[in-house]
C-alpha cells in the first residue's frame, strides 16, 4: 500500500483496504498509516460482495493477489461491479505462482496426492496461453478498454533463510499436513522449488534470485 501513497491525490474521500486474511488486516493496520483508511475482511471472488462497494470505486488497485483467486472469474466480475462508469483498475497478476511447478509434481507422489493440487496451482497453470485466458475474462467482465502487458521479472530475495521463509508463506496446503508428516513435506516441497526453474542459486545459496512473469493490466469501465 505504501507503494501507492505518491500517487494518491492530496484529498481523496476514502481508502479501502480489502484482503481475505485476517493476519493480512491486522499487519496492515498496524504497520500502515494512510489517512482515511478502512479494512475491509472480503474474498474478492466471493459471489457475495456487499453492496455497499457495488460501483463505489474510482481507482481499484490490486497487486501479486488476483492470481491467488480460486473462482477468478467471478473476481473480474467483481471488480468490474465495484468500479463506478468511468472508473479504471491497475493489476500485476503473475502468470503462474512460483510454487506451481513443485505443486504439481508433489501431488503425483503417491504420499502427497492426498493433499490435492486443484486448489493449489494458479488458475491458468494448464493453460497454453495464460495471457489469452486473462483478455477473455477482462471481456466476459465487461470490460472493452483494456491494456495487458507482460513483464519479466528477475528479483534477488537474498540468502536460503529469506528463500525459505518465502516458500513456506506462498503453500496453503500446510495448514493441511499432518503433523507427523509435515518436516518431510516440507523437505520434499524445497526440494521440488530448488530444481524449478522459479529459482536459480549461486555457489553457496548466499544470493538466490526468482524469475517469474508478470501480467500488468489497466481496464477502464466506461
Ligand atoms: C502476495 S500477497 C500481496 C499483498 C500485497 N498486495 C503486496 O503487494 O504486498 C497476496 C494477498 O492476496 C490475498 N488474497 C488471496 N486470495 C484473496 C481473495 N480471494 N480475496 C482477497 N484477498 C486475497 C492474500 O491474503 C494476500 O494478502
Amino acid at each position: 500500500m505504501y507503494c501507492l501513497q505518491p500517487f494518491l491525490p492530496n484529498h481523496y474521500k476514502e481508502f479501502v483496504a480489502m484482503d481475505i486474511s485476517e493476519a493480512m488486516l491486522e499487519y496492515a493496520k498496524n504497520n500502515i498509516n494512510l489517512p482515511n483508511t478502512r479494512f475491509v475482511e472480503c474474498d474478492v471472488g466471493s459471489k457475495d460482495i456487499d453492496d455497499e462497494f457495488i460501483e463505489k470505486f474510482d481507482h481499484i488497485f490490486s497487486f501479486y493477489c488476483i492470481h491467488m483467486i480460486e473462482n477468478i472469474s467471478q473476481a473480474f466480475k467483481n471488480l468490474y461491479n465495484m468500479l463506478k462508469p468511468g472508473g479504471q483498475m491497475f493489476l500485476t497478476v503473475m502468470e503462474y505462482s512460483l510454487a506451481d511447478v513443485a505443486f504439481h509434481k508433489l501431488s503425483k507422489i503417491p504420499r502427497w496426492e492426498k493433499y490435492g493440487k486443484q486448489t493449489t496451482v494458479s488458475p491458468f497453470y494448464y493453460s497454453e496461453s495464460p495471457k489469452e485466458e486473462y483478455i477473455k475474462l477482462l471481456q466476459d467482465a465487461g470490460f472493452k478498454h483494456y491494456v495487458l502487458e507482460t513483464e519479466s521479472i528477475d528479483f534477488e530475495l537474498g540468502g536460503e533463510d529469506v528463500w525459505q521463509k518465502l516458500c513456506i508463506a506462498i503453500n496453503p496446503l500446510l495448514p493441511k499436513i499432518s503433523a507427523e508428516e509435515l518436516e518431510d513435506y516440507k523437505l520434499d516441497y524445497l526440494n521440488q522449488l530448488r530444481k524449478s526453474r522459479s529459482f536459480s542459486f549461486n555457489n553457496n545459496n548466499s544470493r538466490i534470485t526468482t524469475h517469474f512473469k508478470m501480467f500488468i493490466i489497466v481496464a477502464n469501465k466506461i
